[in-house]
């Protein structure tokens, strides 16, 4: 169960006006419970929980079972929503250096030209025995049209059909909307196998939907327990949404008295794109009209030594939301030496993470005392089941909470201004 801790927040507001927010995310609860708030066509995130499509999930193992037996290579093409999802999810459980199903690589997500030459060149390289690279493409835009991973695409199936032939096109997967767009007529086109995002369903909100769950199969992850780790907490979070209630209560308090900055930060590298989902799911729905709270992120104590001075004693308009796992994800100690020269004897035989346990704690007291609120939010261990709920918890989250702003949380209306002025310079028609 995901444990939510307002404690560090509260000498920063009064009970009563702590009150008065939580009434006001009850009735944004209700507005996406009911369905009648903003965007209430966009709530296909929680339809996809109430009523699993187990055929689909099992579509997709399949899937991903035969591209993890015969891929060296998987590339994942696209953009913010189409898979920052999938980026969390693998890096949050996967182990650093060992090396298990297929090499994950990400394209489509910018427009760098030199990444997609040296891409191209690294596919192009032969294996150790001289053989051809295996590469897997799937490629997700629910639009079909975003021109980072369109161009991507064009680049590497291009490729792909001219190393594989006619095989490439069992290699390539297409993730699209139901109809429409440029995608689904290159789908049509060339027989590409092909995965549907429900058209409820926004780019940010679709990690559940085959957008995250393929490469997340492919990368050896268990999306039965991912999703019905999500289904739980929808469940729980029906029942009894109190927590989740008074943590955007909580925010939103922060918010009207004039915090501009939430810093989402952990001490574990592996949530760092964890952290990286969050802030885009909360970016991309409460920065509107003027309002909401810049979600960056730190990754600790890494950042300690670089913005950790500026969240201490800079502009006091910052707050802090920790993301912890409470089951240590290694019981590692500092090993024991005979000499003490350098100094940490004092730490000798202690387990590692009990040290940054420490640096934790010390930081949330010192953040505190410095000025700054900060909220905790603890998985119980880093695993398919507390993904599956933090995934859903934060969905759920963000659609209250930016209903509290009075905004609509599905759209990006912004997002366009700059496309607009690009395709302006790139004259296209
Ligand atoms: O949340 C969103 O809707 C966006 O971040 C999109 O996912 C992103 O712009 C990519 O769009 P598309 O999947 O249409 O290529």
């Amino acid at each position: 169960m995901l444990q939510i801790n307002i404690e560090g927040a509260k000498e920063f507001y009064t009970a009563e006006e702590h009150q008065g927010a939580n009434d006001r995310a009850s009735g944004a609860f209700r507005q996406v419970q009911d369905g009648y708030g903003k965007g209430n066509e966009w709530l296909g995130w929680r339809r996809i929980l109430q009523s699993p499509n187990d055929a689909e999930l099992e579509r997709v193992e399949r899937r991903a079972a035969q591209i993890r037996n015969d891929a060296d290579i998987f590339i994942i093409c696209g953009i913010g929503g189409s898979y920052q999802g999938a980026r969390a999810v693998i890096d949050a459980l996967s182990k650093p250096f060992r090396k298990s199903g297929p090499e994950i690589i990400y394209a489509g997500h910018h427009l760098s030209a030199q990444y997609l030459e040296e891409l191209i060149h690294y596919l192009n390289q032969p294996k150790a025995d001289g053989e051809i690279k295996s590469v897997y493409l799937n490629v997700i835009s629910k639009s079909g049209s975003t021109l980072e991973t369109a161009i991507a695409f064009r680049q590497i199936r291009k490729w792909m059909h001219s190393k594989y032939g006619d095989d490439a096109t069992q290699r390539i997967i297409a993730t699209t909307g139901e109809t429409g767009g440029v995608l689904n007529k290159i789908i049509d086109e060339e027989g590409y196998d092909k995965f549907v995002i429900p058209e409820d369903v926004g780019g940010r909100f679709s990690v559940l939907t085959p957008v995250g769950l393929l490469p997340i199969a492919v990368a050896g992850i268990d999306i039965q327990t991912l999703y019905y780790g999500a289904v739980a907490e929808y469940e729980a979070l029906e029942k009894d949404p109190s927590k989740l209630l008074e943590y955007a209560a909580t925010r939103y308090l922060l918010h009207e008295k004039g915090y501009a900055i939430d810093v989402l930060s952990s001490f574990e590298p592996e949530l760092n794109q964890l952290c990286g989902w969050t802030q885009q799911l909360l970016g991309e729905s409460e920065g509107k009209g003027g309002k909401g709270l810049f979600p960056a992120n730190a990754s600790y104590t890494t950042d300690l030594h670089s913005i950790g001075q500026l969240i201490q004693q800079g502009q006091r308009n910052i707050i802090e939301t920790v993301l912890t796992v409470k089951k240590p994800m290694s019981k590692l100690t500092l090993t024991e030496m005979d000499s003490d020269v350098d100094q940490l004897g004092y730490l000798s035989d202690k387990p590692i993470y009990e040290i940054n346990n420490s640096a934790l704690e010390g930081t949330c007291q010192a953040h505190i005392d410095g000025g700054v609120p900060v909220i905790r939010v603890e998985l119980t261990s880093l695993n398919e089941q507390q993904l599956g709920r933090f995934i859903y918890f934060y969905e759920l989250f963000t659609g209250v909470y930016v209903y509290m702003l009075g905004l609509n949380p599905f759209d990006q209306p912004g997002v366009e201004n700059y496309k607009k002025a690009m395709y302006a310079l790139l004259g296209k028609q």
